[in-house]
């Protein structure tokens, strides 16, 4: 009877979070262009399109940008680029070379000379008018005349074609993916597949592609789709690939050959040829053709069940709102704040437009897993760790524990089955690791915080010994011939001998030597429940960092910094400037950050950090400096955004350095500088966040910063910010809810509801003055997780226009992996 209260308590709750239409808010846009108008480049590499939180399915255009020396396509998706094809699977956020673009379809309205079913460039198409992208929903319109509009659901999609009048043609080509045009070693490309048609115009069958950044091994998306309308006429077709695939056959005689039309069925063959169809609705008086498909890593026949059970209406309004509650109940709902026209409007699209951004991934495959079989939830699309682990994941864990322990037990599990966790995973394949074994930090930070339930923490605890002690095989990947960047620990071998990782054997030393202690440290805290005899030995691992810092080493007036180190002990600092990293690549001395940068990056031990760099006041003062326009020496490159200050909000190591205030009880300095950084950068415009967002990485940084907390990953630690709304609920673990909320002192700068700005408060008035927690005088800028996210509890802010020492009282935050050497 009990349960049953709660059930139906829990039901009435849930209907009245969906209530609220936040979607409303989202702008799927943000991030969409970079700084030069009507390119993708330098921007957030969005996914743009249909699809619901953690789909399989991210159904939208693929496109091509006219100048290859800047084109990005790696969301599909470009401002002005030519529309190639609406394609199934996409990535969102993502850097380096495209991944995915796969299961195509285009809409035609000829096939006339010089239109050749082979060749793209004969066919695509530039966009007129104004896209619009809402939740669930993108409608674009074709030079051709073609009004394309699309939905998602969770495996399967649904296009909705307007033709011009005339002859209308659906081309499906299997061979199609997201190209680039100086990926080499590192593009995509199709194997091969098999296409078969049926009378009703239902066809079925699968691609076949490997490549991508992550260097992924081949895979096979099984595909079904149909038409509401019968076509006409229908016919396969194939074609010689002239692709230059390295060891597959290809056929490079003179460009790209014309299609040679077939009936109901084709197969790739030993030749790898392309394959495809073309469907036509010459004499057939509708104008408007749509279309469903399902994809499934198993079976055409999954494929087709997905398509008929997920979208069962060909009304693509049903799908698009289908969409909408999902997002709504499973995602925006679980961060409700007041939307009453006196709060900032542009504030709650920042809020829930990044809320969408970082459920786009990774892609829930549970039940999809083609390379094993059990009951385990299968995710891919960890695209990457590296970029999640900082922040990401810790909001996965509050607001979606189910998700959350998912896709824990998938790390596990793909250890389990394929010897270890990824650091990138996508295509069902591990790669690429950036620095350390990161799923360390994830699994650390979901144990630490007590997620048990369903999870196998003995073997969790296996595979991050693995990561830890044993060297995975190279890959000699042309980005780093000298270790693995599949899986694991490349650098492992200097590890083990030398306690850091050296600059003559190893690239990248001085971020994998910083990387490789958080994630020593990770081992730590779950050895501290589950093997408590390693705890010591992993503790002591984790002050590797402290055996490259090079006491001696100045820059800019300050001394003490990671320097490269030989495996001989020496160091070798002649010339050496750690405001520079040569290009922050592969095979540089640190990556996507200078070694000035990662010099902040040790959360673990804060407090020997503090006294390595000369103690508090030169600490604060190196902060400071950090902040100054103009100080950064190093070129950012495409992912610059206009940064000048070594301070890089648009790569993930400095995630955290803005908070870092707190641990020298300066909290007011933390929350003027990351509120001037989420000023600064993150807009709700297409140019609105600074570079790619990375599977929602920099959208869960300023969630975060919105709330007024911030997480420090492997620990239950939480800093102290300064909230953006004056009151928030939030679902944490399940069914409970933290309140946040903030009121202004009365300096007449700002009342509640008074403001023009925030969640009703001045724009001055930020600073926190004191705070309560479960209504309790709060001394100190940082809390545990089981003060307010086990069973819920409040955090009240009063904030005030002048800076205020609030804390000095407090102990500052803890550093529970010091570690003296
Ligand atoms: C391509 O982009 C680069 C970088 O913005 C620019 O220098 C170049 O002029 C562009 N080329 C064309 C043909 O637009
Ligand atoms: C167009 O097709 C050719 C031939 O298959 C391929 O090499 C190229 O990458 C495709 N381009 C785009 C933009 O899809
Ligand atoms: C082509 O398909 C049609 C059915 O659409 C069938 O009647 C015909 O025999 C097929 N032709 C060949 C050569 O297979
Ligand atoms: C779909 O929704 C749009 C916007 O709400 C509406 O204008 C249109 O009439 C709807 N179409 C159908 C077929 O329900
Ligand atoms: C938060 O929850 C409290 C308690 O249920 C409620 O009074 C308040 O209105 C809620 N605030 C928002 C913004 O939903
Ligand atoms: C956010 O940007 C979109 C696109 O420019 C615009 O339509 C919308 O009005 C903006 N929202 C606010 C609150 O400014
Ligand atoms: C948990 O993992 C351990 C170590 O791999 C294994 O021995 C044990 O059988 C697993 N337990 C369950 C319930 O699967
Ligand atoms: C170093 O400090 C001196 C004295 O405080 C100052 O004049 C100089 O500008 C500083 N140099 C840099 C590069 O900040
Ligand atoms: C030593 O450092 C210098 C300057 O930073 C660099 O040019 C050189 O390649 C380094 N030597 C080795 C062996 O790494
Ligand atoms: C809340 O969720 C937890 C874990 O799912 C469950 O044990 C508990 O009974 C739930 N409480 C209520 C009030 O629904
Ligand atoms: C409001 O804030 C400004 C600057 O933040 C300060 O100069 C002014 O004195 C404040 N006004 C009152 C009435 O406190
Ligand atoms: C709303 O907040 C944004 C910062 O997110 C700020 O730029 C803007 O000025 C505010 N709008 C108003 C009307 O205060």
């Amino acid at each position: 009877m009990l349960d049953f209260r709660i059930f139906f308590i829990s039901i009435l709750f849930n209907l009245a979070n969906a209530r609220v239409d936040y979607s409303q808010y989202v702008n799927p846009l943000i991030g969409s262009e970079g700084p030069i108008p009507g390119y993708a480049f330098g921007g957030g590499d969005i996914f743009v399109g249909g699809a619901v939180p953690f789909g399989v399915v991210k159904v939208g255009i693929d496109t091509w940008e006219d100048n290859i020396t800047i084109a990005t396509l790696n969301g599909g998706y470009t401002p002005k680029g030519k529309v190639t094809a609406i394609s199934m699977m996409h990535e969102s956020g993502t850097g380096g070379f495209p991944k995915y673009g796969i299961i195509p379809q285009m809409p035609l309205t000829t096939i006339k000379s010089p239109v050749n079913l082979l060749d793209n460039q004969t066919y695509w198409q530039t966009r007129v008018g104004d896209d619009i992208a809402k939740v669930g929903y993108f409608k674009t319109q074709l030079e051709n005349g073609v009004t394309i509009e699309l939905s998602g659901a969770r495996h399967s999609g649904i296009m909705q074609y307007s033709f011009p009048g005339g002859e209308k043609y659906v081309l499906v080509d299997v061979s199609h993916y997201l190209p680039s045009a100086t990926g080499g070693y590192s593009n995509q490309y199709y194997i091969g597949g098999e296409i078969h048609l049926q009378e009703d115009g239902t066809y079925t069958g699968y691609g076949t592609y490997g490549g991508g950044w992550n260097e992924g091994a081949p895979m096979t998306v099984y595909f079904c789709g149909d038409f509401d309308t019968t076509p006409d006429q229908m016919q396969t077709f194939r074609g010689r690939n002239t692709d230059p695939i390295p060891r597959y056959h290809t056929f490079s005689n003179g460009g790209i050959p014309q299609a040679i039309l077939g009936n109901m069925s084709e197969y790739a063959g030993p030749l790898n040829d392309r394959v495809g169809a073309l469907f036509s609705w010459t004499n057939s008086i509708t104008s408007q053709i749509k279309s469903r498909v399902g994809i499934s890593f198993i079976s055409s026949d999954k494929a087709c069940g997905f398509k008929n059970s997920e979208i069962p209406s060909w009304n693509l309004n049903d799908t698009v709102a289908a969409a909408v509650q999902e997002w709504n109940q499973d995602v925006f709902s679980k961060i409700q704040v007041d939307t009453s026209s006196f709060v900032n409007q542009t504030n709650l699209v920042l809020l829930y437009s990044s809320l969408y951004f970082m459920h786009l991934m990774p892609s829930d495959r549970t039940g999809e897993n083609p390379l094993w079989d059990n009951r385990e939830p299968y995710f891919d699309d960890f695209y990457t760790l590296w970029d999640i682990f900082r922040n990401t994941i810790s909001l996965y864990h509050l607001i979606q524990p189910d998700y959350y322990t998912g896709m824990i037990r998938s790390l596990i599990d793909t250890y389990f089955y394929e010897g270890f966790m990824p650091d990138g995973r996508s295509g069902n394949y591990n790669g690429l690791v950036q620095g350390g074994s990161n799923a360390d930090n994830v699994l650390a930070d979901a144990y630490v915080k007590g997620l048990r339930e369903g999870i196998n923490w003995t073997r969790g605890y296996e595979a991050m010994l693995k990561d830890a002690e044993v060297v995975p095989y190279n890959t000699f990947s042309y980005d780093d011939p000298t270790s693995s960047v599949k899986e694991g620990r490349g650098a492992l071998a200097d590890w083990l001998e030398l306690g850091y990782i050296s600059a003559d054997r190893s690239s990248r030393s001085i971020s994998r030597t910083v990387e490789y202690a958080l994630n020593d440290f990770a081992v730590s805290q779950v050895a501290r429940g589950e093997a408590p005899a390693d705890v010591q030995k992993y503790l002591n691992r984790s002050a590797g960092w402290q055996l490259i810092w090079g006491h001696d080493v100045s820059s800019v007036n300050f001394t003490g910094f990671l320097a490269p180190r030989f495996a001989d002990g020496s160091f070798n600092i002649t010339g050496y400037n750690p405001a520079l990293c040569g290009g922050c690549e592969w095979s540089d001395i640190s990556y996507e950050g200078t070694p000035f940068e990662y010099s902040f990056t040790v959360p673990h031990d804060v407090q020997t950090l503090t006294q390595f760099m000369g103690g508090e006041s030169e600490f604060e003062r190196r902060l400071d400096y950090i902040f100054v326009p103009n100080t950064s020496q190093q070129d950012l490159g495409a992912n610059g955004a206009g940064i000048d200050t070594i301070m890089n909000i648009g790569n993930e190591p400095d995630f955290a350095t803005p908070y870092l205030y707190n641990y020298i009880n300066k909290q007011w300095k933390s929350v003027q500088q990351s509120r001037q950084l989420a000023n600064q950068f993150f807009h709700n415009a297409t140019y609105g966040v600074p570079g790619n967002s990375d599977a929602g990485a920099l959208n869960s940084w300023l969630i975060w910063q919105m709330l007024g907390i911030y997480p420090i990953v492997t620990q239950t630690t939480y800093l102290i910010g300064s909230p953006w709304f004056s009151d928030l609920n939030m679902t944490v673990n399940g069914n409970s809810t933290l309140r946040i909320t903030a009121t202004v002192s009365g300096n007449g700068n700002g009342t509640m509801n008074g403001g023009d700005n925030g969640g009703g408060f001045g724009q001055e008035d930020f600073y926190v003055q004191s705070v309560r927690i479960n209504g309790e005088n709060w001394g100190r800028n940082w809390f545990v997780h089981k003060d307010v996210i086990i069973n819920g509890g409040s955090i009240e802010f009063l904030l005030g226009s002048e800076p205020k020492v609030w804390e000095s009282g407090g102990e500052v935050p803890p550093s529970p992996g010091h570690v003296v050497l």
